[in-house]
């Protein structure tokens, strides 16, 4: 059914001025810096021992990475995984994460449900997230004794930071009894506000599992869009988008399609609706290279961040990638210095307020108890 109705900032006249942690902003500002033994740097000379040592990991990335690139590479790649070990830690990749991180350095890479899922699992005494900040708050929330690294913590997101605690305040009041459901794209403080989390991947079973007629579903406008036109619940938004999909235009689509007839065309629900209307198959980032691994196409659109289709042209090399992709500056944030620096010397440290984080937890706990 068509959307409800979506609300912004702008519908407010009593919302507070002023934004909380940094969030308006799609960088949040640095964690407090750890104090913590920090090691001195390895050499980073490309060697024969280094090159032999790396080998194996090239052979993961050879399809999308060129030979004269990897030397300037692989000696950081191998000084991160051997101070993995050395620090007992584990790195979470998510799918937007480039080559040489996502194939090369994570132990564990995935979707943003996958990502949480796995970080309730983690035995490690430490976690380094390479992602955005939301992604890191959430592996801290769910493991709150353990030390969460975010190697540049300005890495935000549009949609996390187009949203605070008060505005979900505020809806509550507009709608009094209407169920909440945040997209794990906030910031901890509108978690804690919130009935449920959800991801791109479980949205419509999230929304149905409360069993009202309507709920607030937030941040993003497009994957509500997207959600109320797969359910009978009446959904209300909020004015949030993705910088990055949003972009993306109907006619591009069919510009590649013109083009070639048989191209295979698959996008991510944050994108527009004209968007998702040209598309084959729509999904989380995670169904998106489910779908390609299990229908193998000849070519393939793939409407998300750029550097989900290198991860994906890495591992299933014949699928040919037409990229009309766009690139996510806050994922990009992260690299392999500040992975290694983030090693080095345990920083940046995610840090939650305790009382905030319980509430916080318990809307992602829900979301991660759903039964499937
Ligand atoms: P996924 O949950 O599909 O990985 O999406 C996260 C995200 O930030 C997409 O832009
Ligand atoms: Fe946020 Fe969009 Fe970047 Fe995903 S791609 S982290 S939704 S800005």
């Amino acid at each position: 059914m068509p959307i409800a109705g979506i609300y912004g900032p702008d519908d407010f006249a009593n919302r507070p001025q002023g934004q909380h942690q940094g969030q308006a902003t799609a960088s949040p500002r640095a964690a407090p810096a750890r104090t913590g033994p920090t090691l001195p740097t390895p050499s980073l000379a490309w060697t024969p021992e280094v090159a032999r040592a790396t080998a194996p990991l090239y052979e993961r990335v050879k399809h999308v990475i060129p030979p004269i690139e990897w030397p300037l590479m692989a000696p950081t790649i191998l000084a991160i995984n051997e101070l993995k070990r050395a620090r007992g830690a584990v790195i979470l990749a998510h799918n937007y994460q480039a080559p040489e991180i996502f194939h090369c350095v994570a132990d564990i890479g995935g979707d943003s449900l996958q990502l949480a899922v796995e970080a309730t699992k983690v035995k490690a005494g430490i976690i380094v997230q390479c992602g955005v900040h939301f992604m890191a708050e959430t592996s801290k929330l769910l493991n709150p004794d353990k030390t969460v690294l975010i190697p540049d913590s300005r890495a935000g997101c549009s949609l996390a930071a187009s949203i605070t605690g008060a505005d979900v305040r505020l809806l509550r009041e507009k709608f009094p009894g209407v169920p909440v459901v945040a997209y794990v794209n906030t910031s901890a403080e509108v978690k804690a506000e919130v009935d449920i989390c959800c991801t791109s991947s479980n949205a419509v079973q999230v929304v149905e599992s409360l069993g009202t007629r309507s709920v607030i579903f937030l941040p993003d406008r497009y994957l509500a869009t997207y959600v109320a036109s797969k359910t009978d619940v009446k959904i209300i938004a909020w004015k949030g988008a993705c910088e990055v999909h949003e972009r993306f235009k109907g006619e591009e689509l069919r510009a590649f399609r013109e083009a070639d007839p048989s191209v295979q065309i698959i996008a991510h629900p944050e994108c527009p609706p004209d968007v998702l209307a040209e598309a084959d198959f729509t999904g989380s980032t995670a169904h998106m290279i489910n779908w390609v691994r299990e229908r193998r196409p000849r070519r393939l659109v793939m409407i998300t961040e750029c550097s989900m289709a290198d991860n994906v042209r890495a591992e299933l090399p014949d699928v040919e990638m037409l990229r009309p992709c766009n690139l996510c500056p806050h994922m990009k944030r992260i690299t392999l210095a500040n992975i290694l620096e983030s090693l080095l010397t345990l920083r940046e440290e995610v840090t939650i307020d305790p009382t905030l984080a319980d509430r916080a937890r318990r809307s992602v706990e829900r979301m991660i108890n759903l039964k499937n």
